[in-house]
Formats: structure tokens, C-alpha cells, sequence
């Protein structure tokens, strides 16, 4: 395949870093705030116009899942009214959007892995303006949404590199054990979103674009992704820590999260040829760059 031209909205997140780490054959180029924000997308179009790509990779959002409570205009603007801005200007220039999304659009009270066809019910502020981003797919219907879950990488802020600096100084830690969710790598969601912009270029079917679940095959509950990450870190000789279960009603925090987020991304496989793995076959990698990165940021 030959190389496509890929704007990524995001430089320093966590996917946005995946995918300009393994770019494959294609020229990826970085858009982020000062030039580009998606709180005030009135300069989204000059940036597109000048950057001329054959795909838009949207990977930038506000994350803060219990700021988004309080910060609900700014929450509102960059994960529900900036995406829908970006695909009307993709729209009018006739490139192919992709855009992330996430299983907290979901209430979690089924008790099985959800699919695209179960309908969002979000708890949360985040979780609403992410559900309200995905109407982009009304604007632009040469778009795909992909859902993840549980984003893990080896630097930056996120579930594996805070419990292991946690550990760093107490011997025991108190995790949620019951919420379950399908915890992914970014760099597996790069591989898959670079293969969707592959065929959304290549292809004109319809079953490539719509909503996706793009999340990592192995269910767990955060004291057991803990767990499994202490294991990694035994191996590599880490710090770690006892992992004391609680439910999560004693981990008050301003915005609530599904029990049960499972995501199926069998859709994802079927139509786009992507898997994404276990996080658990991912934690040995991924734990020994987190401490390659934190030795690093220490010295
Ligand atoms: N993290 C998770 O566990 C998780 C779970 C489910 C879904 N998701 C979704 O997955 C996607 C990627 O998440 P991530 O973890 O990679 O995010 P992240 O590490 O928190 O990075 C967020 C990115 O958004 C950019 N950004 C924030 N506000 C912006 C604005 N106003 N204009 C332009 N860019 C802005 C940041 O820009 P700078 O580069 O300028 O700093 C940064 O690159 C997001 O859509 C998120 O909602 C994440």
C-alpha cells in the first residue's frame, strides 16, 4: 500500500504518540493547539486547506473524566461541538474522517460485552459530549467512530503509569474490583486506526464506516488489570504493591463509570481486519518502557 497523507488532530496523547511512533508507510502530520484547537475550530479549515490529507485522524479530546463535571462548557466543546466542526470542514473537503470515542457512552448495566447495535445510556458528563461527538457521523458519512476503552501506554498519564508510581511509595493500594472494562493498548489502536484509514481510502463500502468497538480482547476489573500489572512489573523489577479490592462506591469521585463496559470489537475484525490483543500479552512490553520512560524522567 502506498503512503497516504494522515492529519492527526493531537501531538502529545497518548494515541496521537502511538501513531506517530509506528506511522507505517504513511506521512503523518500532527496538528495541535496553539494552530489548531478544537475548543475554537475556527482555524481547523485554513490547517486542513494548507495540509491537503487524504485522511483526518482525530485523537485529541478532553479526558478528564471527573473534571468534565465541573469543566462542562470546555468538556462540551472539545469532545462534542469541535468534532462535529472538524467533520462538516472533512465533509466539505472530501477526506475521510476518523474519530475516537469511548465505552463510557455506555450505562454498563448489561452484564455482557456491548456491541454497536446497544444503545448508549452515558453517566457521566464525559461520557454525554462523547456520545454527542459521534453525531459527526451525521455530517460526514465517509467517517468512521471507533470506541476504545482503558487506554494504556508507557508514557503519560493513564491507569499503568500512575499505579506504578503509586507504588513507588506505599506497599498496598485500594482498587475499584468492580467495574469491569476491556483495557486496550494504543499502540494496538494505532495499528487498527491506521488500517482503517487504509480502507476508507481503498474502499467505498458502507460497512467500513459507521460506529466501531475498538477495545482489547481481555475483560478485566481494575484490581485485576492492577494485579496483572504488578506482575509485569515483578518480572521486570518494578516496584509493586498488594492490591486491596473495593467496591466502588468507596472510591468517591465526581463522575460515576459503568460496571460492565465490555466492548465486542468483533465488528471491527469482520470488516476492517483488525484484532486488538489482550492487554494482558501487551503488560510485559509495556511496563518495561514505563520504566525505561520514568527512569528517564528522573534522572
Ligand atoms: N484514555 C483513555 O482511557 C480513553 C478511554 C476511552 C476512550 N478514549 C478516547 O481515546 C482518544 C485518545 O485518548 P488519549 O488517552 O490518547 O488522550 P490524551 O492522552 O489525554 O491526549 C489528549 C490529546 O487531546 C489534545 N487536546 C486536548 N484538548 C484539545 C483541544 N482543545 N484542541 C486540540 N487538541 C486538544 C491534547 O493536545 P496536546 O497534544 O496539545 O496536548 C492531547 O494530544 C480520545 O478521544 C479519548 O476520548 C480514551
Amino acid at each position: 500500500m502506498s503512503g497516504l497523507a494522515i492529519v492527526v488532530i493531537g501531538r502529545s496523547g497518548q494515541l496521537a504518540l502511538a501513531l506517530q511512533a509506528n506511522p507505517g508507510p504513511h506521512r503523518l502530520i500532527p496538528l495541535s493547539r496553539p494552530q489548531v484547537d478544537l475548543a475554537d475550530p475556527g482555524n481547523l479549515e485554513p490547517a486542513l486547506r494548507a495540509a491537503q490529507p487524504d485522511v483526518i485522524i482525530n485523537a485529541a479530546a478532553y479526558t478528564d473524566v471527573d473534571g468534565a463535571e465541573t469543566h462542562s462548557e470546555l468538556n462540551a466543546a472539545i469532545n462534542a461541538g469541535g468534532p462535529v466542526a472538524l467533520s462538516t470542514i472533512a465533509a466539505e473537503l472530501g477526506t475521510p474522517l476518523i474519530h475516537i470515542s469511548t465505552d463510557y457512552v455506555f450505562d454498563g448495566t448489561l452484564g455482557r460485552p456491548l456491541t454497536e447495535a446497544d444503545t448508549p445510556n452515558p453517566l457521566s458528563a464525559y461520557g454525554e459530549a462523547k456520545l454527542a461527538g459521534e453525531a459527526l457521523l451525521d455530517v460526514h458519512p465517509n467517517a468512521a467512530v471507533l470506541r476504545t476503552a482503558g487506554l494504556v501506554s508507557p508514557a503519560g498519564r493513564n491507569f499503568l503509569t500512575t499505579i506504578l508510581r503509586l507504588a513507588r511509595d506505599r506497599d498496598s493500594l485500594n482498587i475499584v474490583a468492580n467495574q469491569t472494562l476491556t483495557p486496550t493498548s494504543a499502540d494496538d489502536l494505532a495499528t487498527a486506526v491506521l488500517k482503517v484509514a487504509e480502507n476508507l481510502t481503498a474502499r467505498p463500502d458502507p460497512d467500513l464506516r459507521g460506529i466501531f468497538h475498538a477495545a482489547g480482547a481481555g475483560p478485566l476489573s481494575w484490581a485485576d488489570f492492577a494485579r496483572a500489572i504488578f506482575d509485569a512489573s515483578a518480572r521486570a523489577g518494578g516496584p509493586t504493591a498488594n492490591c486491596h479490592d473495593i467496591p466502588a462506591a468507596d472510591w468517591p469521585s465526581p463522575a460515576q463509570r459503568p460496571a460492565d463496559s465490555r466492548l465486542d470489537s468483533s465488528r471491527l475484525a469482520t470488516h476492517h481486519g483488525a484484532r486488538l490483543a489482550d492487554i494482558r500479552t501487551r503488560l510485559d512490553d509495556l511496563v518495561r518502557r514505563a520504566l525505561v520512560a520514568e527512569r528517564k524522567t528522573t534522572r
